[in-house]
C-alpha cells in the first residue's frame, strides 16, 4: 500500500470554482461529461471525427475482442504528420506561428505552420532516400530544438516509428534502446546547450554504435553545438546538407489507424526498460482532445508552453502531437530554467505572452525555494491557465503556483497520466470543475478509473487503494516492444479475470468524500525523481556491474526538492574494502551510475554497509532501507533473518 500520508496531502481546505468569464469562453461545456457517459465509445468516435482528418473514414470504433490488445478506429486511415501540419496550411493558417523556439544561449526562431510543413516534407524525402519505409524504427537523440520536432514528424509522415531517447541518457542507455528496437537510422545533433555548456550528443551516439553490431545504417547530424565531432564517412551525414538537396514536395499517404507511431522506453520494476508502443489514430485522438479540453485551447489567440523535453512522454503528447494537431502556437525552449539567470522561464513567458503554462511540481518547488521576488519582476499577466504533471503536487506548491505565477486567480489543472496511457486520464476541466489543491480530481470524459483494494473490490471512500483503468481508452499503449508476455504480466494480470480487463497503473490512490481522486505515489519499485521515472532494479544492476560492488539495494527516499531521491546501499567486495575509503567508493559509484544510465539516475547518497536486510526467502526489504534513508523510526523487522542487521545499518548511516 502507498506510503504517502493522506492527511499531509490534504491540509488545504480552500476550493476554487471556475470564474464565470472563464466558463463562458471555455472549449468544454458541462454537457461533455453527460455525452461521454451516455455513450463512451461514441464520444471517442465523435472526437476522432471532429478533431482529425481521416484519409479514409473508420466505421468501427473499438475492437477489444483480442484484449488486452486494443484496436481503435482500425479500418480508418490517417497520416499523423498531415494532421499536425498540411491541413492547417490548407485551412488558411499557414502564417500562424507553430513554434517560438528559444535556444539557451539566447538565439531564437519563430516558425510558422507553412514553414514547419515545408521542412518536414524535405526531411521526409531525406529519410525516404535513406531507405526508411513504413514500420522501420528510427532513433532520435536530440536537444530541444525545432529539428527534433521536424524529425519526429518526418518519421511519422512516412509511417515509420520513432524511438526518441532523452538527450540526458548515457551512451549505454542509448545503445540498449537502439538495439532493442533494431533502429535503422539515428538522428542526432553535434551537441545541445545545457547550463551554459554544449553537451556532446554525437559522441554518445558514436559510443553507442562502437561495437559495430547494430542495425544502424546512417547517422543524420543536425549542426547545433558547433563543436568538433568525429565523422565516419558513408555512415554520418549532415542534416543541413541532406535537406538542402532534398525535394521540397512530399505527399502524405494515409496509414491505418493502428500503424505504430512510436516506441518510448520507460522504467519498470525490473532492470530492463520497457519499450512502450503507441499507434496512430487512437493516440492522436486522445492527445488532441485532452490538449484542447484540459488546456482550454483557443488556437487563434493562445500561446501555450509545456516545459517538458521531447524525450519524455509529456514532450511527445503535449509538445509535439497534441498542440500541433490542434494548430496551437507554442514556445519551445532548449535549456535549463536557471540559465543564464534564475528568471529565464518568466522572462520567456513575458516575451512571448504565454497564456497556458504546463510544468512539473519539482520545478515549481525549486522556484518556491528561490522566492517570489524573481517571478515578481516579470510581467506574467498573459497567463490564464496553469498545468502540472509528473508527480503529486502538494497543496502548498499548488497555492504558490496559483498566487505567484497565476496572479492569485488562474485555474490549475493537475493532470495524472503515464507513458503507457499516452494522454491525460485524470484532470479537472478548467471551465467546469471546482478545483481542489492536492487532488488530480476526476477522470476526463470517456475514461473509466477505479480504486481497488488488494482483493480487487472497490474501496469505500476515504480508503486508499490501487488505481486501475477499467475500460480501454484510445491512447492506451498497444504493447511492450517485442515482449507481449511482459505486457500482460505487468499491467493486466493483477486485477483482470475472465473477460473483464483492468489495467493496473502501479499507483496508489484514494477517493475522498467528494469523489475526487488523490494520487499517493507508486506502489512498486519505480521511483519518481523530479517527475522522471527510474527503476530501483535498473540502478541496482548498474551498481553491481561495477567491480568493487558485491550487492546493492536502491530506494527512493522522500526529498523536498525532487519528490524522491535515489539512495543506494552497497556491500563492497571483501578484497575491495580496504582499497577504497567509504567516501571514495561512494563518489566512484555515483559517477558510475551516471555513466551507465544518465545523470538523472545518479544517487543522492551511496552508503557502504556490511549487510543488507533480507527476509528468510532472501528478498531485500527495501521498505526498511527507505525508513533509514528518510530518517524514520524503523518499521516491522520481525520477518528479517537477522534483526540486528538494521541496527548496524542505522548506526553506519548515522
Ligand atoms: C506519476 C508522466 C500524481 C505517477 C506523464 C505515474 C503523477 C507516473 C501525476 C508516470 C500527477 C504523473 N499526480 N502522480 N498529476 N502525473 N504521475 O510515465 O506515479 O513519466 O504512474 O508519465 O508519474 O510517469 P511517466
Amino acid at each position: 500500500m502507498p506510503t504517502n500520508s493522506i492527511d499531509s496531502l490534504l491540509h488545504e481546505n480552500r476550493r476554487f470554482p471556475p470564474a464565470a468569464e472563464f466558463s463562458a469562453q471555455s472549449t468544454a461545456k458541462p454537457s461533455i461529461y453527460d455525452d461521454a457517459k451516455a455513450d463512451r465509445i461514441g464520444f471517442w468516435a465523435d472526437q476522432a471525427r471532429e478533431l482529425l482528418h481521416w484519409h479514409k473514414p473508420f466505421t468501427e470504433t473499438l475492437d477489444w475482442s483480442n484484449a488486452p490488445f486494443a484496436r481503435w478506429f482500425a479500418d480508418g486511415e490517417l497520416n499523423v504528420a498531415y494532421n499536425c501540419l498540411d491541413r492547417h496550411v490548407l485551412a488558411g493558417n499557414g502564417d500562424r506561428v507553430a513554434i517560438h523556439w528559444e535556444g539557451e544561449p539566447g538565439d531564437s526562431r519563430s516558425i510558422t505552420y507553412a514553414e514547419l510543413t515545408a521542412e518536414v516534407k524535405r526531411a521526409a524525402n531525406v529519410l525516404k532516400g535513406l531507405g526508411i519505409r513504413q514500420g522501420d524504427r528510427v532513433a532520435v537523440y536530440m536537444p530541444v530544438i525545432p529539428e527534433a520536432v521536424v524529425a519526429m514528424l518526418a518519421i511519422a509522415r512516412l509511417g515509420a516509428v520513432h524511438s526518441v531517447v532523452f538527450g540526458g541518457f548515457s551512451s549505454e542507455s542509448l545503445r540498449s534502446r537502439i538495439d532493442d528496437a533494431d533502429a535503422k537510422l539515428v538522428i542526432t545533433a553535434d551537441g545541445g546547450w545545457r547550463k551554459g555548456k554544449v553537451f556532446p550528443l554525437k559522441t554518445a551516439v558514436d559510443g553507442a554504435l562502437e561495437n559495430g553490431t547494430s542495425t544502424v545504417e546512417h547517422v543524420l547530424v543536425v549542426k547545433r553545438g558547433e563543436n568538433d565531432v568525429e565523422w565516419i564517412e558513408g555512415r554520418d551525414l549532415w542534416w543541413h546538407d541532406e535537406l538542402a538537396k532534398a525535394d521540397a514536395e512530399h505527399e502524405a499517404e494515409g496509414f491505418e489507424a493502428e500503424n505504430p507511431l512510436f516506441i518510448l522506453y520507460t522504467s519498470g520494476t525490473t532492470g530492463k526498460p520497457k519499450g512502450i508502443l503507441h499507434t496512430s489514430g487512437g493516440y492522436l485522438t486522445q492527445v488532441a482532445s485532452t490538449h484542447r479540453n484540459v488546456f482550454d485551447l483557443h488556437p487563434e489567440t493562445d500561446v501555450y508552453w509545456c516545459t517538458a523535453d521531447v524525450g519524455w512522454i509529456t514532450g511527445h503528447s503535449y509538445v509535439v502531437y497534441g498542440p500541433l494537431a490542434n494548430g496551437a502556437t507554442q514556445v519551445l525552449y532548449e535549456g535549463t530554467p536557471d540559465t543564464p539567470h534564475p528568471g529565464r522561464w518568466w522572462e520567456l513567458i513575458q516575451k512571448y505572452r504565454v497564456s497556458i503554462f504546463y510544468t512539473a511540481p519539482t520545478a515549481i518547488r525549486s522556484f518556491m525555494k528561490l522566492g517570489r521576488s524573481i517571478p515578481d519582476t516579470f510581467d506574467l499577466s498573459s497567463i490564464r491557465l496553469l498545468g502540472s504533471v509528473g508527480e503529486p503536487i502538494n497543496p502548498e506548491a499548488w497555492i504558490w503556483y496559483r498566487d505567484v505565477i497565476g496572479a492569485g486567480a488562474t485555474p490549475i489543472v493537475d493532470t495524472w497520466w503515464q507513458t503507457e496511457t499516452g494522454g491525460i486520464m485524470i484532470s479537472a476541466l478548467p471551465g467546469i470543475t471546482t478545483l481542489k489543491p492536492g487532488s488530480a480530481q476526476v477522470p476526463i470524459p470517456g475514461i473509466k478509473i477505479d480504486i481497488l483494494g488488494e482483493d480487487g473490490t472497490r474501496v469505500d471512500p476515504p480508503q486508499g487503494g490501487l488505481l486501475v483503468v477499467s475500460e480501454p481508452w484510445p491512447a492506451m499503449l498497444r504493447g511492450i516492444w517485442g515482449d507481449p508476455e511482459r505486457f500482460r504480466e505487468t499491467y493486466w494480470t493483477r486485477f483482470s479475470s475472465g473477460n473483464t480487463w483492468k489495467y493496473f497503473a502501479g499507483d496508489g490512490a484514494h477517493v475522498d468524500s467528494d469523489g475526487d481522486i488523490v494520487l499517493l505515489g507508486r506502489v512498486d519499485d519505480v521511483m519518481n525523481v523530479s517527475g522522471h521515472r527510474l527503476s530501483t532494479q535498473e540502478i541496482e544492476s548498474a551498481l553491481v556491474s561495477h567491480p568493487i560492488v558485491a550487492e546493492a539495494a536502491v530506494v527512493g527516499a522522500a526529498d523536498e526538492a525532487t519528490g524522491q531521491a535515489v539512495v543506494a546501499f552497497v556491500i563492497l567486495r571483501s578484497d575491495q574494502e580496504s582499497a577504497q575509503t567509504v567516501e571514495e567508493a561512494s563518489t566512484l559509484l555515483r559517477a558510475h551510475v551516471s555513466q551507465q544510465i544518465g545523470a538523472i539516475a545518479r544517487p543522492r547518497q551511496v552508503f557502504v554497509v556490511a549487510e543488507l536486510p533480507k527476509t528468510r526467502s532472501g528478498k531485500i526489504m527495501r521498505r526498511l532501507l527507505q525508513d533509514v534513508a528518510e530518517g524514520r523510526e524503523l518499521g516491522d523487522t520481525t520477518t528479517l533473518t537477522d534483526t540486528t542487521v538494521m541496527q548496524i545499518i542505522t548506526g553506519q548511516v548515522k
